[in-house]
């Protein structure tokens, strides 16, 4: 198959939503996210942040996404990459890999310092990290319920 990678297009974020919205329904992630809520979270990530957009199209269809965003920090520039979604049917050939490529080379043209993603430990998403090189943090995520979800 050949899938083409390319910088996200507002347009192409359009097509990202749907995605997004279905793969994180899936356990280990089990989240219901409202198509606006969905579209707010993209938006977000992706406004200021084009340079580190990047989908993977098959036959001018997005199939795949990887999104980050950029911050400063002692040591200089940082980024955090936010999302990195393949739809279900088309996992396991390469897919991930293409846009994990295309995304580190633009952290290295930028001058980008580290890269850090947040992952679920039960997430095939572990196993990908480990066979693009991420290691493990020294930090730890904490977190507190302040409001319990409606
Ligand atoms: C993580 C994810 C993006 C990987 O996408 P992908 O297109 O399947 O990745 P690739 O085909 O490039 O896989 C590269 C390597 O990663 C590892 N890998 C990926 N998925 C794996 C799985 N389910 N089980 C074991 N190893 C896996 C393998 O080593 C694989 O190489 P191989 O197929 O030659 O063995 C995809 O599984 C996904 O969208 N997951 C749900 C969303 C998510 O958790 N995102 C990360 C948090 S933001």
């Amino acid at each position: 198959m050949d899938f083409k990678i390319s910088k996200c297009s507002g347009s192409d974020l359009k097509q990202c939503v749907p995605i997004f919205i279905k793969v994180y329904a899936k356990s280990p992630y089990n989240e219901h996210w409202s198509k606006n809520d969905a579209v707010k979270r993209l938006k977000s990530v992706y406004k200021g942040n084009k340079t580190y957009c990047f989908t993977a199209k098959l036959d001018n269809q997005v199939i795949g996404f990887i999104l980050g965003r950029d911050y400063q920090w002692y040591d200089g520039k940082r980024v955090f990459l936010e999302e990195l979604v393949v739809s279900e049917e088309f996992r396991r050939k390469g897919v991930g890999t293409l846009l994990w490529n295309a995304f580190e080379n633009r952290l290295k043209s930028r001058g980008v310092v580290l890269v850090q993603g947040l992952v679920n430990s039960n997430s095939t998403a572990t196993r990908f990290y480990k066979k693009i090189s991420l290691g493990e943090s020294d930090y730890k995520l904490f977190e507190k319920k302040v409001r319990r979800f409606l």
